[in-house]
């Protein structure tokens, strides 16, 4: 990669660990709420955040649009390494959250990288594992004093496997298809989201709706099947983490159970 850019925060809070700072790894499928949880959780601790996910992302919208075959992994690695992928925490961040724009050579592409279409892209990638390989160092940078939460697949397996706290968050397929439909239907509603998605108005009871949350649902078990099956890093807890299965869970349950424990391990202070 020729540069990366994780968003700078003040240092100041610890010297105790300047050389390896704290690491909470957050690892999960995809839609189990990870990526919210994460985010207050930095926001909460005044921590660095890593979206690896976004990295993968990032790879799978350039394979995309440059016509990268999926399986042609030396191209796809030099892609990746060439690749000058930034993050920024937004202006008028909500106390609670850490919002991050993500440019790509310096144009933001938030919108494009989280887009529907992007998802089948980024796990094909993600399988690779040279492209595994030329993303590590890019991740294990973003381990800077305060702290680091980090959120993906294999924070807690193989990028920070001695970090300090790890959670493996899950939930249904369904719970976790639903989700991310009311995610992308409310994205398109801001209009972030250019394709039509199900945004009849009777909700998620529409014929539109359901064709969408049904191809959602397919979507999510793909993916889930091709990250959990991969040889190169599949999604798996670690042996040490602590699993929280959010089916029955609202984000603020989640985030109760991830505070205390954050406070048990002595973490953040
Ligand atoms: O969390 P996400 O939906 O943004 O992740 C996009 C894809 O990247 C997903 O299919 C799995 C892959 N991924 C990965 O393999 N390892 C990570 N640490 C994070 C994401």
């Amino acid at each position: 990669m020729a540069s990366s850019h994780p968003p700078s925060k003040p240092s100041g809070r610890s010297t105790r660990r300047t050389i390896n700072p704290d690491v909470i790894a957050i690892d999960g499928p995809g839609g189990a709420g990870k990526g919210t949880v994460a985010s207050r959780l930095a926001a909460a601790l005044d921590w660095h955040l890593l979206d690896s996910g976004a990295l993968y992302r990032v790879v799978g919208l350039i394979a995309l649009r440059r016509g990268i075959d999926f399986d042609d992994a030396a191209s796809l690695a030099e892609a990746t390494r060439k690749a000058d992928i930034g993050f920024k925490e937004a202006a008028g961040a909500l106390p609670a959250a850490v919002p991050i724009r993500v440019l790509v050579d310096g144009v933001d592409e938030t919108d494009a990288v989280r887009s529907a279409e992007v998802e089948q892209p980024a796990s094909r990638v993600a399988a690779v594992a040279a492209v595994r390989e030329a993303l590590f160092a890019t991740q294990q940078a973003f381990r800077r004093p305060p702290g680091l939460v980090a959120d993906g697949r294999d924070m807690g397996t193989v990028v920070f496997p001695d970090a300090r706290l790890k959670i493996f968050l899950t939930a249904s397929v369904d719970a976790r298809a639903r989700r991310r439909f009311e995610q992308l239907k409310d994205r398109e509603a801001s209009g972030s989201l250019r394709a039509p998605f199900g945004s009849d108005r009777e909700g998620v009871a529409g014929a539109a709706a359901q064709a969408a949350l049904a191809a959602i649902r397919a979507s999510t078990e793909a993916r889930d099947e091709r990250d959990r099956t991969r040889p190169v890093s599949p999604l798996l807890p670690a042996p040490d983490a602590v699993t929280i299965d959010s089916t029955e869970m609202s984000i603020d349950d989640v985030m109760a159970a991830v505070m205390t424990l954050v406070q048990e391990r002595g973490l953040g202070r």
